[in-house]
């Protein structure tokens, strides 16, 4: 048997653009709010304390047709071995036949994907005249946001960010002050500082099974895009519970976690309180929401990891990058 392989190398020189992944997130929800998506919630197991290791299938019907797996770990404390805390691998299947064909990188398909997912977030439930983005936790996921936020937010002049570790603060304004000229890059002492007057919030710092919520419903703009990639680590639940509409990237997925007893619990959104997953919103099934407090909980589902991982081996089997191997 055949099969693609493609590195992290190979990924990033197939040159896809940021918007070309939004695109294919959204129709991934879209799809999946139609129905025609087959996607379990993610199983994991944790070797060590506050680390992970998923798995993800995901079936993603209708004109796409695509079947795969990621198997990814999030380790919090390869930060100080200098190893990335996202890494894993994406394997993608025949539909026909269940045969393996493209094994890749996982790190690169998670980076884009979940600043992407933000992006549509952002469309169905930010204001698009949004000036100040506030960004909590500063690594890969808190570049690969404000990338794919700023896609969207087109009049966005000020962002203000913070991180534990100054240093990170400090390498994140160089790198991301020359992408966005246009901006103004205000390097904040507190999370209450950071969101300070932001009409979009997002939290990507570590997610741990017993988080110090710090970022406080009072603290917040009253119109205000609250997006956590990092589960229920960064914002208080009243945020969220208390928030004019609450959604989440996919409600079986986010119910389900919430019922294992450790994530989402002391006060977060339950059923009855979920305006929308981001399926039915992609799939018009309810109306957007622009005004008030929109707190959203984007967990990662596999149906972005899908989506991405074909949007690469369709570029890859076009451009002849990557290498075969027999398996
Ligand atoms: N929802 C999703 O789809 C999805 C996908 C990928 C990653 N994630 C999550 O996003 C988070 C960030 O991932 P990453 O790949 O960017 O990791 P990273 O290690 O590259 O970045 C994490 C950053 O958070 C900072 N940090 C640590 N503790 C902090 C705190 N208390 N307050 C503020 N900053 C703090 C670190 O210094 C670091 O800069 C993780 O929780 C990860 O699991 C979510």
């Amino acid at each position: 048997m055949r099969v693609l392989m493609l590195s992290r190398s190979s990924l990033e020189g197939l040159n896809i653009g940021m918007s070309e992944i939004i695109e294919a997130v959204e129709r991934g929800f879209r799809l999946k709010g139609e129905g025609k998506v087959s996607m379990p919630a993610k199983i994991g197991i944790h070797p060590r304390k506050d680390c992970f290791i998923h798995a993800m299938p995901c079936y993603i019907g209708g004109e796409v047709d695509a079947s795969g797996i990621k198997w990814v770990a999030g380790y919090p404390s390869n930060q100080e071995k200098g190893l990335p805390y996202i890494s894993g691998i994406m394997c993608l299947n025949e539909s026909d036949t269940g045969l393996v064909k493209a094994i890749m990188d996982a790190s690169w398909i998670t980076a884009y994907r979940t600043g992407a997912a933000s992006a549509v977030c952002a469309k169905y439930l930010g204001n698009p005249d949004s000036k100040v983005i506030a960004v909590i936790g500063l690594g890969v996921q808190g570049r690969m946001n404000l990338m794919a936020l700023m896609e969207v937010f087109k009049e966005v002049r000020q962002v203000r960010v913070y991180d534990v570790f100054p240093s990170q603060i400090e390498r994140y304004i160089k790198d991301m002050s020359s992408l966005f000229r246009q901006c103004q890059f205000v390097a904040c002492d507190s999370p209450k500082e950071a969101v300070k007057d932001a009409d979009v919030v997002v939290t990507c710092t570590p997610i741990v099974e017993s988080p110090k919520r710090y970022i406080r419903a009072e603290c917040l703009k009253e119109d205000v895009l609250a997006i956590a990639v990092d589960y229920d680590s960064s914002f208080c639940a009243p945020v969220m519970a208390e928030a004019d509409v609450f959604v989440c990237d996919d409600t079986g997925q986010y119910l389900w976690t919430q019922e294992q007893g450790v994530y989402f619990q002391d006060g977060y959104p339950t059923k009855d309180k979920i305006y929308a997953d981001m399926g039915e919103l992609c799939a018009g099934l309810k109306t957007p929401v622009r005004k008030g407090r929109r707190g959203a909980v984007l967990m990662g589902i596999a149906s972005h990891d899908v989506m991405t991982a074909q949007l690469a081996y369709e570029k890859a089997l076009d451009k002849g990058i990557g290498q075969w191997i027999e398996i």
